[in-house]
């Protein structure tokens, strides 16, 4: 079905097609080959602390409970009944002891073990076996607080999947202040975009931040933003499809938020930082930076939001936002990140709906004939790749560049094409 993916996604050439953002057919082999293959953010751990605490959330669109056990560890399991399918859980979040479907009463512990049903004598006269009937498992691993699952058994291992960009997560995740939690709820709010191009704008898309964002960062600063060409060292980095963008000048994404509290406890803790994980990534805890951890889960340091762009067709998405935060950061400081957040990156937020409006009309020109097959340009920074470089990854000069989008369309091609994950090739080192 897809036998025109070489015309509209070309990376070596740099060009693509709106077609990628609009088709229904392309969208069902996305949902099959990378949202029921990847492994897939899920949870943070501080969400669900106790036994029996749960969150809802979506792998692709298939519906999913995050559960913690008595033994502390995690499951996920299908929100749909093994009966007829009736959803099991219509709550966001909470704490259960199981869950009891709606429909012929089937009760399942918060394992997703099979209990007990509704006139369960019927059940033994027709020889039915209660172990088997569960509410199916996910494949469950946690990297320093962030839960992700899959489906897939073949997939690699989360660790495998994350590969060195856990070297550059590490400067959110790993500190001295007792990890990270999420703080406040879930934000969820619809667009009518294709879910690729928001992922991609956290990818490696800074080169909109000082147009598109222009007015809004003036208004909240009160002067105009220092311009990304003009900052110091930058870089795009990506390995399988992630990608991590960013420079190195410690508080550029935190202080559009206007925040002194937040820039002093940033510069308070950059020398603890060097400490833990070196001088370099001490320079990068709330700088000009972003990344998507492919396919949909992105975070903006510094203003700390961490968002997933669940797929709800081809042209919609739902926004799943929280804010993260350090552990044991002051309260004051730690409320400053929360409200910074909400004014800049969420559904009212001064920053979401600029972006937000750019993503739908990509999304929405792609409706047209022509339009559909209209070579998009995603050529910025051919032959930028760093060769003398001692920083893990695929590692690009300057943070203006396409080499982290191109990535991420190449990752997104190779799963499509691919049957199994046998036949994901590997291209590290080798795109560019
Ligand atoms: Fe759940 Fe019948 S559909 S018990
Ligand atoms: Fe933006």
């Amino acid at each position: 079905p897809l036998a025109d993916l070489d015309r509209i996604c070309d990376m070596q050439e740099g060009r693509m097609a709106g077609k990628i953002f609009w088709d229904s057919e392309i969208y069902e082999q996305e949902l099959e080959k990378i949202f029921a293959r990847c492994w897939l953010f899920v949870a943070h751990e501080s969400q669900i602390p106790e036994p029996g605490d749960y969150v809802a959330t979506t792998l692709g669109e298939d519906e999913v409970l995050v559960v913690r056990q008595k033994d502390r560890s995690i499951k996920v399991l299908i929100n749909a009944c093994p009966h007829r399918g009736n959803k099991v859980c219509f709550a966001e979040a909470g704490n259960a002891r199981g869950f009891i479907c709606n429909y012929h009463g089937w009760a399942f512990g918060p394992d997703g073990a099979l209990r007990g049903m509704h006139e369960s004598g019927v059940y033994e006269q027709s020889g039915f076996d209660k172990s088997r009937q569960g509410l199916r498992e996910a494949r469950v691993d946690s990297y320093k607080g962030l839960v992700f699952a899959t489906f897939a058994a073949d997939a690699p291992s989360l660790a495998d999947y994350l590969g060195p960009m856990t070297w550059y997560l590490d400067v959110i995740l790993d500190n001295d202040e007792g990890g990270t939690e999420f703080i406040g709820g879930c934000i969820r709010s619809t667009y009518e975009c294709n879910w690729k191009i928001a992922a991609e704008n956290f990818v490696g898309d800074i080169l909109h931040a000082g147009w598109t964002h222009d007015s809004a960062a003036q208004a909240m600063l009160g002067g105009s933003v220092t311009k990304v060409s003009e900052l110091p060292e930058s870089y795009q980095v990506n390995w399988n499809g992630h990608g991590y963008e960013f420079a190195r000048d410690l508080v550029g994404n935190a202080a559009v938020l206007g925040e002194s509290a937040i820039n002093k406890y940033l510069h308070l803790h950059s020398p603890k930082a060097a400490e833990r994980l070196g001088e370099f990534r001490a320079r990068m805890l709330g700088a000009v930076s972003s990344f998507t951890v492919f396919p949909n889960f992105s975070f903006l340091p510094g203003q700390n939001t961490v968002r997933v762009w669940q797929p709800r067709g081809p042209n919609k998405i739902e926004l799943y936002t929280w804010v993260i935060v350090n552990r044991n950061a002051p309260a004051e400081v730690k409320e400053k990140w929360r409200r910074g957040a909400m004014m800049t990156f969420s559904p009212t937020g001064v920053f979401e709906m600029d972006d937000g409006e750019n993503w739908e009309y990509c999304t929405k020109t792609s409706r047209g004939k022509v339009t559909r097959y209209q070579d998009l340009y995603v050529g910025l920074g051919m032959n930028s790749r760093l060769s003398d470089t001692e920083l893990p990854g695929n590692v690009f000069r300057g943070q203006l560049n396409e080499a982290n989008a191109r990535a991420y369309y190449q990752r997104w091609k190779d799963l499509l094409q691919a049957r199994t994950w046998a036949e994901v090739p590997d291209r590290n080192g080798k795109l560019d």
